[in-house]
This record gives C-alpha cells, structure tokens and sequence, in this order.
C-alpha cells in the first residue's frame, strides 16, 4: 500500500473518511473502497465492472492505451516471437520462463495427461451430430469433476498442480472427441510422440484408415494462436472461473463455467461471429451498408471482431494475428483468400470512419484469428473451442493464484436494489 490517501466527502453529512490507495508494480493506481460500508453505509456502483479492480494479480499486465500485454513482464510480441505455447504455459502457471530441463519435465508431463477415460468419451453419444462443439465441452469439462473428485484437495498445492496438467492435456482431446461426433467418424486417440498443437491436428484430421501427417506449418500457426489467447487478465471468462472457483468448489466445474462465459459473442464466441460476419457482407461493395447497420443503434448489428473494453488502441495481438495471415497463407498456398481481403479492406474503411475513431474501436483479437483458423480447415463452430482450449492455461493461473492466496474470499457483489418494496402477501381471491 502506498502513503497516498482519497478522501471520500458525503456532501449531504460532511462526514468524510480517508480511504487507502494502493498501488501496483505498474498501471494506474487503486482505491480501497472496503471502508465505505462502514463509514458511511453506501456501496459502489459499477455495473460490467468498468473501473473496479476484483482482485490483486502478479499473472498479465494490459494498458488498453498504450496497446501493451505483458505476460509475468514479458511483452506479447516477444512471447510471440520466440517462444511456444508450452513454454507460455509455464510462464503463466509459474510465474518464470522455465529452464530447459524444467520446460522438459512439463511437457513431458502435459503429454502423459492426454487420454481421457473411456466413460467420458462415451459422454459424447448423447448429443446431438449437431450438437454445438462448446456445449459439449463445457458439459464433459464439468463432467469430469464427477471423476477427479475425491482425489482433489483444493489445498494441496500438488494436487492442484496434477489437476492444471490434466486439464491443460484433456482439453485438446475432448475438443477433438467433439469434433469427431460431429462429423461421425471414429475418435483418434491422443499421441504423446507429437507436440501439443501436432497431437491435437493428429486427433483432429487423422483417421483410422490411412497416415495422416501433420503440417508441421499447421501446427506452428496454432502454437501462435494458442500462445495469443493464453491469457488476458481479468476477462469476462477468467473472472467466471476466478467467482466459481472461489466458493471452493471443484475446480473442473469452475473451468466449466469459464468454458460457457467464453461462448458468448461479446467474449470468445466472436472468433465464430467474425466469419459469420464476413460471409454475410459477402463482398467490398457490401461494407458501408453494413458499417452503417454496425452504428445504427436501432440495430442489435455490431461489427464483430472490433472494440475491446481495455484496449482503446490496436489489440496487440490483433496486429500478430494479422501478420501471420499474410505469412500462413502464403506457406499454406492460399495466396487468394477472399475472407481475408475482405476483413483488411473492412479494417481500413472502418478505421477511416468518424463513428469507429471517435469510439476508439480497433479490431481485436478474435477479427483474424477465423483466417487462420478457416485455412487450418478448422470448422468456424470449432474456433471458440480453440479459444478455450488455449485460455484453460489463463484460467488455470488465475484459479491457482486465488487459491493460493490466504487473504481469498468468497466472492459476493453487491446490488443496487430498485425492486418493490415490502409490502403484504395478498391472497389469490383477494387479488
Ligand atoms: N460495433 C459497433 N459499435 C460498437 C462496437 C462494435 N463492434 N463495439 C462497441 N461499439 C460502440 C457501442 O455501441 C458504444 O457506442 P455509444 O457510446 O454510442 O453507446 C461504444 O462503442 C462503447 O461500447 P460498449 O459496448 O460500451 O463497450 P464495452 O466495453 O461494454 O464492450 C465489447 C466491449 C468487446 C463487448 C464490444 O466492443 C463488442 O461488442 N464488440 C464486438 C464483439 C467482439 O468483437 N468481442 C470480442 C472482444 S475481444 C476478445 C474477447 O474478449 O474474447
């Protein structure tokens, strides 16, 4: 905490109070509030928690402004870069860049965690052919608390870590075990000779029948991607998994509930709403109709893919993401990408546009992330799924952080009621 004070004046009593202000490694300060109860009876008021910071984290550092990510301090362009998705796991989880021998004993650990137990695959034959992908991960995420339950002491530092490994490995199977019922065909189990992004391809595209091998450009363009949606600090998903999990309860129904906040179009569902987006527009005569649709506010259309609640600037790695089309079409041979044309003319008119600059509306993560996913042929309801499986590292650091934390509460917003007030139960005749 730091000397600096606010003072707090209700200028109806002239009662004031000092409150404590607290201040972090980097960003803007903040203000304890926590005393405002008790001096004054009044809470805050702060619906979609625009300026309230829940908790106190040492994981992703994000100036909206400036358009900065940190992950534990290091910069998303250099994470990007140089490193792997495996190794940015262990960041985030640990805290450090590991050395060699540790990131060996983590991979190696993370592959040996991949099969999933026969009962929870059979899961899959109740649903639907088109059942829609996260709705069945979500369901057979939560379903796995009923089988990692009495093994799991939520206080048990190791028994927290065996279940960040196991469900860090599971979720590419189970994504994959999804995607297999909905095209009918037999599910391919994981291969523990092959790095994440290949094993989960591998499960993905191969099948019984004949030798599939994978794109070893596939495999990196995922990395990429997984390694940009790792993390994103207090995000609407992360802060699910963070409220579920403080009640204690098992943390697979945690991820659970994170898997289903994610799906929602103002969240991770964009990703599959962009592309939706982009067909529906069809072409580059189509796009003032429907910018002019996207600033209508009689109009539920929003131009998908772009605004962010942090950023008011580029999305870092929007600009990534971007790149890597131009670079993971060219290797994959798709020099002519209608979508992704359309989707670079429809960031320039966008950028140019009054309403779009005046709002500081830049596309974020989720407005390229469908190229690339589209040209690994990954089909557009599977792109969230890639999302999850990749955030489940950002979710689990953020469950672990709490958890460890010995200053943890439950988690318990306030209201500001304007319901009736009381008033005396009426009997049904007398109504
Ligand atoms: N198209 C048109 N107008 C927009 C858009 C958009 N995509 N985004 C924001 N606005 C307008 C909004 O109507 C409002 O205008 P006004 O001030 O005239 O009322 C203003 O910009 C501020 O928007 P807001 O809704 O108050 O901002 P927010 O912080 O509550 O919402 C958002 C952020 C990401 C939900 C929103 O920008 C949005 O719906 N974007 C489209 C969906 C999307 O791409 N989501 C992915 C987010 S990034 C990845 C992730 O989180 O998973």
């Amino acid at each position: 905490m730091s000397d600096k004070k606010f003072e707090l004046t209700d200028l109806s009593s002239g009662k004031k109070s000092l409150l404590p202000v607290h201040t972090g490694s980097i960003g803007p300060d903040v203000i304890d509030v926590a005393a405002i109860n008790k001096d004054h009876g009044v809470f805050t008021f702060d619906p979609g928690f625009g300026v309230t910071a829940a908790t106190e984290s040492k994981i992703t550092y994000i100036d909206g402004d400036a358009g900065v990510l940190l992950h534990r301090g290091y910069p998303i362009e250099q994470l990007a870069e140089n490193s792997s998705f495996m190794e940015v796991a262990y960041l985030l989880l640990n805290g450090d860049l590991p050395k060699a021998p540790e990131l060996q004993t983590f991979t190696d650990s993370i592959s040996r965690h991949t099969m999933i137990n026969e009962s929870l695959l059979r899961f899959f034959n109740g649903f639907h052919h088109n059942a829609h992908p996260m709705a069945m991960v979500s369901a057979v995420v939560a379903s796995m608390s009923a089988f990692y339950h009495d093994s799991m002491d939520i206080n048990n530092p190791r028994h927290r870590e065996i279940f960040a490994h196991r469900i860090i490995a599971k979720l590419p199977t189970i994504a994959a075990a999804a995607h297999k019922h909905s095209l009918g065909q037999p599910f391919i189990y994981p291969r523990n000779d092959l790095g994440y992004c290949a094993n989960m391809l591998n499960m993905f595209y191969a099948v019984p029948c004949e030798d599939y091998v994978v794109s070893p450009v596939a495999a990196e363009a995922l990395d990429l991607l997984f390694i940009l949606h790792a993390d994103h600090e207090q995000n609407a998903s992360t802060s699910t998994v963070r409220l579920a999990g403080s009640t204690g309860t098992n943390p697979y129904a945690a991820i659970s509930a994170g898997v289903a906040a994610l799906w929602g179009p103002a969240h991770g569902g964009a990703n599959e709403a962009v592309l939706a987006m982009l067909e529906q527009i069809g072409t580059v005569d189509n796009i003032p109709k429907y910018l002019a649709m996207a600033k209508d506010k009689s109009s539920h259309f929003r131009l998908m893919g772009f605004g962010h609640r942090v950023y008011k600037n580029f999305d870092p790695r929007a600009k990534i993401i971007r790149a890597a089309c131009h670079k993971v079409l060219a290797s994959l041979g798709h020099t002519d990408n209608p979508l992704f044309e359309l989707a670079l003319r429809l960031e320039e008119i966008a950028l140019q546009d009054e309403y779009f600059i005046q709002r500081k509306l830049y596309p974020n993560v989720d407005f390229y992330s469908g190229v690339i996913y589209s040209a690994l042929g990954i089909p557009r309801s599977m792109f969230t799924v890639m999302f999850a499986i990749a955030r489940t590292v950002g979710w689990v650091a953020h469950w672990q952080e709490m958890i460890a934390d010995p200053a943890m509460r439950i988690g318990r917003p306030r209201q500001l009621y304007t319901g009736a007030a009381k008033r005396d139960y009426v009997g049904v005749a007398q109504r």
